[in-house]
C-alpha cells in the first residue's frame, strides 16, 4: 500500500513538472520502500522454504500432513531422482538441494519449477521440432513481490520419453543456467512431472534462422546484424569468464540455422545446447551426429573423429554465413559419403563469391586446419573493424 502511494506521489510530482530534485527524492523514497518490501517477502519465503525442507528431509511420511511446499519439494526431488539417476548415484538420502523460492528447488545447479506454475500442452502444433525434441509454447507464473505474473515461455520436450533423454535435457538446462548473454537463450529451469520432463526456456517468437531463410531470407542490414550478434555469442561461449566461477568454456557443437533463434525484434538467441560440452578436454568428436553435429555444418576435425575445440564452432559459423548470405538452408547439397570424403581434406569448404563482402571472413573461418582458422574473438574484431 505504502509503495503504491509513493508511486502515485512520484507520478503526481512528474505531472506537475515540479523541480527535478523533488521528483528524484520521491523516487528514492519509493525505491527504498520497494527494496525493504522485497527483502521482507524474500525473507518470509526463505524461512518457509527452510522449514519445509527440514520437514521434507526429516520424513517423507509427513507428506499428507505437511505444507504444500513440503509436498512440492519432495515431489520435485522424486521427479529429479527419476529423470536423472546420475544425479543421485543410487542413494535414497535427501538430495543436495538448496533454496526454494515459491516452490522452486535448486538442485545440483538445476532449478525445478513447481508443477502448477508451468502450463503448456503437447497436443497442439509445436513451435519447432528438432532431431531430438519438440518445443511448445507455454506460460510460467513467475512470483515476485507484486504477485504472480504470467510469462510466455517455450517448453522443450524430448520425443523419446526415456530416463536417458530426460537426463540429457536436465544437463542442457544445467549448462544453460551457467550462461548469461543477450544472444544466448535463457532458461527458467526444468518442469518435471511423473510422465514428462520439459526444459522451460525464454520464448523466441521470431522462430529460427532456418525459418527466416525459408521464408525468403533477411534484408542485407539484418543479415549483418544477425551474424555479428552470433559472433558475439560464440565469443562469449568460447571464453571462460575469469572471476565468474560458473562460466565454463562451451563448445556448442551443433551450430546451424535451426538452432539459432530470433526474438520478435529479430535479436539472435543461440539455442539447443543438447550437444554442447563444457569440458573441452573431454570432448571427442566422431562421425556420428551425436558427436559432430549436423553433417552439412560439421567441421573437418569432427569428421575425422578428433578432439573438438571451440574452432569447430567457427567452421560451422562459416557455413551459417553462407546460408545467410545466399538464403539457402545448407551450405552444400552433397551426399553424406561425399561430405565425409571431401570436407576432412579441405576439398570442399564453405565459400562465397569473391565479390561478396564476407568472402574473406568465410575463407578465414572455413579453414580446414583448425590452427589456421580464425577464432570467434577474431570474428568479433573483424566486425569491429568494418563498422
Ligand atoms: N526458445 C525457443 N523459442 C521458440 N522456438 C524454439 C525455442 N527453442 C527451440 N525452438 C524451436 O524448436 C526447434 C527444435 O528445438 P531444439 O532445441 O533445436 O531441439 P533439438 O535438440 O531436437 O534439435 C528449433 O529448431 C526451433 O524452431
Ligand atoms: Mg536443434
Amino acid at each position: 500500500m505504502r509503495i503504491l502511494k509513493l508511486e502515485l506521489q512520484v507520478e503526481h510530482l512528474k505531472r506537475q513538472k515540479l523541480l527535478s530534485w523533488k521528483v528524484r527524492d520521491a523516487e528514492i523514497a519509493m525505491r527504498k520502500a520497494m527494496a525493504a518490501e522485497l527483502e521482507r517477502v524474500v525473507g518470509e519465503q526463505q524461512a518457509a522454504a527452510a522449514a519445509a525442507r527440514t520437514r521434507a528431509e526429516a520424513s517423507p511420511s509427513l507428506r499428507p500432513l505437511g505444507s504444500k511446499r513440503a509436498v512440492a519439494l519432495v515431489q520435485a526431488n522424486d521427479c529429479l531422482r527419476r529423470v536423472s539417476p546420475r544425479l543421485y548415484p543410487g542413494h535414497a538420502a535427501p538430495c543436495r538441494h538448496r533454496e526454494t523460492f515459491q516452490g522452486e528447488v535448486l538442485f545440483d545447479g538445476v532449478l525445478t519449477l513447481p508443477d502448477d506454475k508451468v502450463k503448456y500442452s503437447t497436443d497442439g502444433n509445436p513451435l519447432g521440432t528438432g532431431g531430438e525434441a519438440e518445443v511448445f509454447k507455454g506460460v510460467y507464473s513467475v512470483h515476485n513481490s507484486w504477485g504472480e505474473q504470467p510469462v510466455k515461455v517455450a517448453v522443450k520436450v524430448m520425443k523419446k520419453k526415456t530416463e536417458q533423454s530426460s537426463a540429457r535435457l536436465v544437463d542442457e538446462v544445467r549448462l544453460l543456467g551457467t550462461l548469461a548473454h543477450p544472444n544466448v537463450v535463457r532458461t527458467f529451469g526444468v518442469h518435471a512431472t511423473a510422465t514428462t520432463t520439459g526444459a522451460v526456456l525464454e520464448l523466441c517468437e521470431g522462430g529460427s534462422l532456418a525459418d527466416a531463410i525459408a521464408n525468403g531470407g533477411l534484408e542485407a542490414d539484418m543479415q549483418q546484424r544477425v551474424v555479428r550478434e552470433l559472433a558475439g555469442a560464440l565469443a562469449y561461449l568460447h571464453r571462460a569468464a575469469s572471476g565468474v566461477e560458473s562460466k565454463p568454456v562451451v563448445i556448442h557443437a551443433d551450430l546451424k540455422p535451426d538452432n539459432i533463434l530470433l526474438t520478435k525484434e529479430l535479436v539472435v538467441k543461440v539455442g539447443d545446447f543438447g550437444l554442447s560440452n563444457k569440458h573441452v578436454r573431454d570432448y571427442v568428436g566422431g562421425g556420428g551426429k551425436e558427436a559432430g553435429g549436423t553433417r552439412e555444418f560439421r567441421s573437418p576435425e569432427a569428421w575425422l573423429g578428433r578432439k573438438l575445440t571451440t574452432k569447430a564452432d567457427v567452421y560451422s559459423y562459416a557455413c551459417v554465413l553462407v546460408c545467410v548470405a545466399c538464403g539457402v538452408p545448407v551450405p552444400y547439397t552433397h551426399t553424406k559419403e561425399k561430405l565425409r570424403e571431401l570436407v576432412p581434406v579441405g576439398k570442399l569448404r564453405p565459400e562465397l563469391p569473391a565479390t561478396h563482402a564476407w568472402h574473406q571472413l568465410v575463407v578465414a573461418c572455413g579453414e580446414c586446419d583448425p590452427r589456421e582458422r580464425w577464432s570467434s574473438d577474431d570474428v568479433v574484431r573483424y566486425f569491429k573493424g568494418v563498422s
